[in-house]
């Protein structure tokens, strides 16, 4: 068995090969056999040298038998050359795991994560990751970090862009999708899944990356671990800790939340690998007293596998464990959970990639479509005075330098992409505008990403847009203006710059960058109707917009046939129906703000909380318009059950339009009283169904202790209540068709 193997290998390691093991180093190597470095390192600037010094620094450890996985090894005859070294230098033959951030596709690129979750259908998370696993394991990875799965409710944060949202249902949901998708069956088309930041990440203070959290035990379980336990129990072979204080403790170094939580709460059996840098960071962050405190401290709390850029802290374990720090049998267990993940990756078995299936996988133009689908999936429709779909307009004026950007179209953490595949806002709409229309462009402002080879380039570039070289913005606002006049519509791109968003990419201001408001504010001026299309992964300051434009489409980042599926869209030949994954805030100054807060004193007059704006957001969670009206009607709900009894929620859906159209359907419930305060209003249930033109469908939920058990912080135990419980169905958080049920002792 498996077991008998591991503790076989394990029973002839030393502790020095134990310790190599647990750690994984980047391999950043250029992707030729040799690496060879044929230029004169003394002459250039310290980053530059040690970057290009860097892969022979791995190798030298690989040699040494100290590295038991790489990260960022993205070509496969570089794995096969790197694998048949690390199993030559260590006597017992064990094979490297190759580990990656396969975010939103591999070599294809999906929509963002956070668009992903707007379609609100898990299909689309499960099939996307199943393409992103099958291409990256075509050049030798196994094993990626991803999904993140952190609830993020303060879009300040750059990361919002790469999990679902606010809402742990929806979160729940897409989590456990991508993991399906991920590891599939398990066999060779298929990636060992490792569900991130363990765990708050994303109430990172003031939306600051890095930043420490302070949540409670309650918000903990009820908000921000569901997510979490729907990847576990879909079966997620891998953990990754997160950097930031949780209440006062580094999460990497937390044995409370990676053994007692992790493991004990939320039945996690795989293995835990560290954020990049994260257990030397425990020094950095005055929570160790060097680095090897620092290793010690990580393995006993529960974290198998250090990922370093340089002299990994669990190189020093050996000399931890001759200083009394650390057992070695904590290490064996982080060893063992080691082996098993690579035994479940089938490494031992197959430790090479084919190299000569790699370029027609890569190649399959059918993982495009999937691509694009998804994208079709993914547009939400914030608002519309009709001026969608469009009617076969004679001209169109494609307005915003985001449009024809095929950069900014991908969205952040990409890093195998080609970006001359990516169909643009601007090229989707002319290939299905067709010969009767006329269609120009003026990229009126300077926003887009310049083509920066690597985020961390882009990162060392500034996060700020450029304007770039020779581009006189006046003119340019000019020459769209008129070009506005002379269209019968106007479609204008606005929107945030891929590198404006992401990790280290937090941002003070919700407000659009560079004059695009004030290009909103001149094309409509013109009197020409305006579809504004939002490339953003986060809300942004849209109260102008809001009030003056015909249509807004948020588009997110689509992906790589981004531009086709949009153009689809924008004619009708596909009704939009994703949902916001997140509640819109009108202004930066509202955040953090959910549909699910709790009801205060003085209820009544919630929505009065500011003195210069509304309380209100400017878009409810879950709201998302279609081309069709879909009616909600005959809610009906059983007028009690018992306490861990559960019962069904029916509504029906009438699409009283000529359009069909896909709806979302949403269970909100609130509990009226109990042992603590619950929400006004948290999503339970939700389902994306299609709906023909004039068709009648029935939909049914379940509402029993899954849904109605909490965590409550009076008890500080999961309790479900007798009370009594309100039901809202319809198409948003703000939906109104409610009828109530009695739970009983
Ligand atoms: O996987 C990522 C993580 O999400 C953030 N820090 C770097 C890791 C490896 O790239």
């Amino acid at each position: 068995s498996v077991e008998d193997r591991v503790e076989d290998l394990l029973g002839r390691l030393t502790l020095e090969e134990k310790a190599g093991q647990l750690t994984q180093y980047f391999y950043f190597g250029r992707p030729d056999a040799t690496d060879a470095v044929e230029v004169d390192l003394d002459s250039l600037p310290d980053e530059q040298r040690q970057f290009l010094e860097y892969p022979a620094y791995v190798e030298r450890e690989l040699h040494a038998g100290r590295v038991g996985s790489l990260l960022f090894v993205k070509n496969a005859a570089q794995a096969n050359r790197l694998q048949r070294q690390a199993m030559d230098a260590n006597r017992h033959g064990i094979p490297l795991i190759f580990g990656y951030d396969v975010i939103h596709g591999f070599r294809t690129t999906f929509p963002v994560p956070i668009a992903v979750a707007a379609s609100w259908d898990p299909d689309v998370a499960e099939q996307g990751q199943r393409v992103a696993a099958r291409e990256a394991r075509a050049v030798g990875i196994n094993w990626t970090f991803a999904p993140m799965v952190d609830i993020a409710r303060d879009p300040r944060w750059g990361r919002i862009i790469e999990g679902a949202g606010e809402d742990p249902c929806l979160g729940g949901a897409m989590a456990a999708a991508q993991v399906r998708g991920f590891q599939g069956d398990g066999g060779p088309e298929s990636l060992l899944a490792g569900p991130k930041h363990f765990a708050g990440y994303g109430a990172a203070r003031g939306g600051r990356d890095y930043e420490d959290s302070d949540i409670s035990d309650a918000e903990l379980r009820n908000v921000y671990l569901p997510p979490f336990k729907a990847a576990i129990d879909a079966g997620a072979k891998n953990v990754m800790s997160a950097y930031m204080d949780l209440n006062g403790v580094p999460a990497s170094g937390s044995r409370w939340l990676l053994t007692d939580v992790l493991r004990d709460e939320l039945g996690f059996d795989g293995f835990v690998v560290s954020d990049a840098n994260a257990v030397r960071s425990l020094e950095t962050q005055h929570f160790a007293r060097d680095l090897t405190d620092a290793g010690a401290r990580a393995v006993h709390a529960g974290l198998d596998m250090e990922m370093a850029m340089y002299d990994a802290a669990y190189a020093r374990l050996p000399q931890a464990v001759a200083d009394g720090l650390v057992d070695e049998a904590t290490i064996d267990l982080a060893v063992r959970r080691v082996l098993t993940a690579k035994f479940a990756a089938g490494l031992f078995e197959n430790p090479f990639v084919d190299e000569s299936t790699t370029a027609s996988i890569l190649g399959d133009s059918t993982h495009r479509d999937v691509a694009q689908a998804a994208a079709e999936r993914t547009a939400v429709l914030l608002k519309n005075d009709g001026a969608l779909p469009l009617r076969a307009p004679s001209s169109i004026a494609v307005l915003g330098d985001l449009a024809d950007s095929q950069r900014d179209i991908l969205g952040p953490w990409i890093f195998d992409f080609d970006v001359t595949e990516s169909v643009t806002i601007l090229d989707g709409i002319r290939r299905r505008a067709g010969e009767g229309t006329r269609v120009e462009f003026a990229p009126a402002t300077a926003v887009a990403t310049r083509l920066f080879p690597s985020m961390f380039d882009a990162h060392e570039a500034g996060q700020l847009p450029r304007t770039p070289e020779g581009f006189d913005e006046d003119a340019e606002l000019e020459r769209a203006v008129a070009l506005a006049v002379e269209s019968e519509v106007a479609v204008v791109v606005v929107g945030q710059p891929q590198n404006m968003i992401g990790e280290k990419a937090s941002v003070s201001t919700l407000d659009l960058p560079g004059r695009q408001l004030e290009l909103l504010q001149r094309v409509h001026a013109t009197g020409t109707p305006m579809v504004v299309l939002v490339m953003s992964g986060r809300p942004l300051d849209l109260r102008w917009a809001d009030a003056n434009a015909d249509a807004i489409v948020q588009i997110w980042y689509p992906g790589v046939r981004g531009g086709d599926a949009v153009a689809r869209v924008l004619f009708g030949d596909v009704s939009p129906a994703g949902r916001l994954p997140f509640t819109w805030p009108r202004h930066v100054g509202q955040v953090p703000m959910v549909h699910s807060h709790y009801r205060t004193f003085q209820p009544e007059e919630a929505d009065k909380r500011y003195w210069d704006e509304e309380s209100t957001p400017l878009y409810p969670f879950g709201h998302g318009l279609t081309y069709a009206t879909v009616e909600y009607s005959d809610l009906r709900a059983p007028s009690s059950i018992a306490v861990g009894e559960t019962g069904t929620v029916a509504v029906t859906l009438t699409n009283t339009s000529e359009v069909d159209s896909d709806e979302v359907a949403q269970l909100y419930i609130h509990q009226r009283y109990g042992t603590s305060t619950r929400p006004v209003r948290e999503l339970k249930g939700f389902r994306r169904v299609h709906v023909p033109a004039g068709a009648s469908v029935d939909i049914e939920f379940e509402l029993g202790p899954d849904q109605l058990r909490y965590w409550s912080a009076a008890t500080r135990t999961w309790v479900q209540d007798a009370t009594v419980i309100d039901v809202f169905v319809g198409g948003s958080s703000a939906c109104e068709l409610t009828t109530s049920l009695e739970v009983t002792a």
